[in-house]
């Protein structure tokens, strides 16, 4: 571990088939007014919402809501959640649905009683939060973001096509998450696949960065294998209850964000993708996979030791007779292998992305913590071989 940090997460997590007992005894620690915030319907299939009411009114509250939340979330529907939040002076807004809603009910929470532009303040400027906060919980039904238990808010501004992310303080995370996997057996087979490869590329996001043989790095390899095999079964049983639980819990863990403690991180794949949302609107963790595999087959040479371990820790390569630059090679090979067989997308073509998008995508935000500090011109190549 080479790097200082401080950690802290404040969010109550109630997992598993009876977490939903966890809400009343939650709910009743806040005042009268909760928002209920959530997508275009799922919650009203799997019954969720139902029991939510149900809930809320065995225990007086009065239940104002924000329906609609769409996945990447807008800043105008962030400014729709404000005023509801205002006019009813709401306690609580609990976020029912994935890490769009969540996000959003972040993003309303700091900007509700923010003084002035809070996009201007909160998303470009990063600005320290200095107002009141609304209090923010979740029930999550689709594993991916990790949301449920961090301080990230990811939000689009259609009018600047801008899509950009920020991790707020602690006393932004959810205060408690209900996470029963259950609850995700009805996630589409694409939308459950782009929670899955979202939450691989958190975890190699703080993996492919800096020379650390430690701690972190052995976490985000357990993971990464617990997220292949459980992959594997959910695939073909969506309702193995097993494996789901082991995807939401990972979800978590990969993004909470304990996994990249103490070492150096990348993050660039992600930033890519921000900006390749912002003009597609495409499912945030396929974006992932689509860019993922030529950036890792470009960066590979800058960061050789890492991938050669990538390949023999997370993927078993037999190295027999290779050299180092075979494994790191086998080891990409086999994550691409991966993404096809479970039925990711690999192109940018099948995210609606066209050619002449790619100069605009390319336009993305530079890091400096990966392998390879990035040109604009080789994310332009990196697209190029993505589309
Ligand atoms: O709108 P509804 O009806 O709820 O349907 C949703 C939505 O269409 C559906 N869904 C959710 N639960 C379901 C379900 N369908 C059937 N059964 C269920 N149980 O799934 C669709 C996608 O939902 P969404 O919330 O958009 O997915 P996800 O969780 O992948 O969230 C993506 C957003 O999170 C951001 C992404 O950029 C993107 O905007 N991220 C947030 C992060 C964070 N806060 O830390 C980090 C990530 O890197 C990411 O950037
Ligand atoms: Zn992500």
């Amino acid at each position: 571990m080479k790097l200082d940090f401080t950690y802290e997460n404040p969010t109550k997590i109630y997992f598993g088939r009876t977490a939903m007992d966890g809400l009343k005894t939650e709910l009743a620690k806040y005042g009268k007014t909760i928002m209920l915030a959530y997508g275009k319907g799922a919650i009203k299939k799997i019954g969720v919402y139902d029991q939510v009411l149900d809930i809320c009114k065995s225990l007086g509250k009065t239940v104002v809501e924000l329906s609609g939340v769409m996945p990447n979330p807008t800043y105008e529907k962030v400014m729709e959640g404000c005023r509801l939040v205002k006019e009813n002076n709401v306690d609580l807004i609990l976020a029912v649905g994935g890490g769009s809603v969540i996000d959003c009910a972040k993003a309303i929470s700091v900007s509700t009683y923010c003084e002035g532009d809070a996009w201007q303040r909160y998303f470009t400027n990063f600005e320290p939060v200095d107002n009141k906060l609304v209090a923010v919980a979740s029930i999550l039904t689709m594993a991916g973001t990790g949301s449920e238990m961090n301080s990230g808010a990811v939000i689009t501004n259609e009018d600047l096509k801008i899509k950009m992310g920020r991790v707020f303080d602690a006393n932004v995370n959810p205060r408690f998450s209900i996470l029963n996997p259950e609850y995700t057996f009805s996630v589409s087979k694409y939308q459950m696949l782009s929670g899955i490869f979202d939450m691989m590329s958190h975890l190699m996001e703080a993996y492919f960065a800096g020379d650390d043989n430690g701690t972190s790095s052995y976490i985000i390899e357990g993971l990464l294998r617990s997220i292949i095999d459980s992959t594997r079964v959910a695939v073909v049983n969506p309702e193995d209850y097993e494996a789901r639980s082991n995807l939401m819990w990972c979800s978590s863990l990969a993004m909470n964000p304990l996994a990249g403690l103490g070492k150096a991180q990348d993050w660039e794949v992600h930033m890519i993708e921000h900006q390749l949302g912002a003009y597609t609107d495409c499912a945030h963790g396929m974006g992932l996979a689509a860019i993922s595999i030529p950036y890792y087959r470009y960066v590979s040479q800058f960061g050789l030791d890492k991938f050669v371990r990538f390949a023999r820790e997370v993927w078993h390569i037999n190295e027999e007779g290779m050299t180092k630059e075979q494994l790191a090679k086998a080891g990409i090979d086999a994550l691409e292998q991966f993404i096809k067989e479970s039925g990711m997308v690999t192109r940018l073509r099948d995210l609606n992305a066209t050619e002449e998008m790619l100069p605009l995508i390319a336009n993305s935000t530079l890091l400096m913590g990966g392998y390879k500090q990035m040109t604009t011109q080789e994310i332009l190549d990196i697209l190029k071989k993505a589309y």
